[in-house]
């Protein structure tokens, strides 16, 4: 029998490309074979992987009707899925009308590519749907409808610390929240991808059990097809290459000439973005906290600024314990020795790769899922601590000084991290929860 084929489609953000490639990686090293689909918009660059088939979504029209902030991804989310049909019918019964010798193709794709199950359902080609976050969130997904209905939502200032009593330890300030999106498009959106995953052939959960097991139960419970976890990915596959950015090398030579565990890494992702005075305050928190530290400036992610212009006698002030840089090889300075913590907006995948290399957290989340990531870390992990209201740099000073240098706090907080990293690594051995749950998704989609 020939190799059965996986048709993956993931949504064109870097915080969906990466998990979505390591997932080929891994499938790919089972026997099957990979095709991708990729929009001209983030296109990834297909010469890295000279394994797979790639197919191009001529999309350029929709994703150049939005702006390139934070804002309007979700807005152009919504303009991919209702032009499905137009962008994807071709695509897609083309490569299914191929005559080979391969047994019928599977379709793996994102959940925000919710419209695109309706047309699978259509030409019966089975799916199965990839979260490339959380367990958790997809609970508050199928939650935050109700919550609307409540009246809960949009969330009121003074309700913002009320615990949702649904989805403890959530609370009202955490729920899902993107700026530029009203809470009637993010309720419809939600309930249409809830809606897709239900009438799909099942879910791959980019998590593990040993730190959402409730979470994936709850879940598994709501919906009729079955859940597999299978993260952390990065630890299944070899060094992502899907970075739609160049990443800088130079900061793990950096990070060689510094003592152990005294470095903090500083990074917010591929998407938020900080407005000027946010980025001073940030700037003088650094240098003022006299902690060594790797901080990626990614290009346009400060508002109004197309250059990085850093306050006068900042550079002076952090001579040689300071390293700025673009793009970071963000895996491999997670794993260096030297780093001791991590700033991070907890996005889900910064917020697993840290886990598991073992680093505590400093949160500074933003929008969409990262302020419930960010509650985890805190209140369920405990691996770390939370910046909260105004971004000030006395807040940023103290809150460094505390993770890394006082020995009670920092040491706790260290230690409950070990034993976080310590189940990550557990659970990507043969024996282990994800190895084995793999193994399941392997026979399911062999199955079909
Ligand atoms: C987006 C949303 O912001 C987030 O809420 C959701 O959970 C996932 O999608 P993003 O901003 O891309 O997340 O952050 P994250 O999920 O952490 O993914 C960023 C990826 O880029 C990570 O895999 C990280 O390793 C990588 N990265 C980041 C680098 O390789 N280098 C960097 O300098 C920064």
């Amino acid at each position: 029998m020939g190799k059965r084929v996986l048709l993956l489609f993931p949504l064109p953000y870097q915080g969906h490309i990466n998990p979505m490639l390591e997932l080929a990686a891994l499938l790919h090293s089972r026997g099957f074979s990979i095709t991708i689909f990729h929009t001209t918009f983030n296109s990834i660059d297909s010469t890295k992987y000279p394994s797979y088939r790639f197919i191009l979504v001529e999309d350029g029209e929709i994703a150049n009707r939005f702006t390139s902030t934070v804002d309007d991804t979700v807005l152009r989310m919504i303009a991919w899925n209702n032009s499905c049909e137009q962008l994807f019918y071709d695509c897609l019964t083309s490569v299914l009308s191929e005559k080979n010798e391969e047994p019928n193709a599977c379709l793996i794709m994102d959940m925000h590519w919710y419209n695109l199950q309706y047309l699978a359902n259509r030409l019966r080609v089975p799916t199965l749907v990839l979260r490339t976050g959380s367990a958790a969130t997809l609970n508050w997904f199928m939650t935050y409808p109700q919550l609307v209905q409540k009246g809960f939502i949009p969330v009121q200032e003074s309700q913002r610390n009320m615990p949702v009593i649904e989805l403890a330890p959530l609370r009202m300030g955490d729920l899902i929240r993107v700026d530029n999106c009203s809470h009637e498009v993010l309720r419809d959106l939600l309930t249409h991808e809830m809606d897709a995953i239900r009438t799909s052939s099942g879910v791959i959960v980019n998590t593990f059990d040993a730190i959402e097991s409730t979470e994936v139960e709850k879940f598994q419970k709501a919906i009729p097809v079955p859940v597999f976890c299978i993260g952390p990915l990065h630890k299944f596959t070899p060094p992502a290459r899907s970075s739609l950015l160049v990443p800088d090398h130079s900061c793990l030579e950096w990070l060689d000439t510094q003592v152990v565990g005294s470095v903090l890494y500083v990074s917010f992702g591929s998407l938020a973005c900080m407005n000027y005075e946010e980025f001073i305050e940030t700037a003088w928190g650094l240098a003022n906290s006299d902690q060594p530290f790797v901080w990626v400036v990614r290009p346009g992610s400060i508002l109004g600024k197309d250059e990085v212009d850093l306050p006068d006698g900042f550079i002076e002030a952090t001579n040689g314990h300071g390293k700025i840089v673009s793009w970071s090889p963000q895996h491999e300075v997670l794993a260096h020795a030297a780093v001791g913590a991590f700033w991070t907006h907890n996005g889900w995948n910064s917020t697993l790769e840290a886990i598991c290399e073992g680093v505590p957290m400093i949160c500074r989340p933003q929008f969409a899922d990262q302020m419930g990531n960010a509650r985890y870390v805190t209140d369920v992990w405990k691996v770390g601590i939370i910046l909260e209201g105004k971004l000030e740099r006395g807040m940023i000073e103290k809150a460094i000084k505390r993770l890394m240098r006082d020995d009670e706090f920092g040491a706790e907080i260290r230690q409950r991290m070990r034993a976080l990293k310590h189940e990550a690594s557990l659970c990507i051995k043969s024996d282990g929860s994800s190895s084995i749950n793999i193994d399941k998704l392997v026979n399911f989609i062999s199955s079909f």
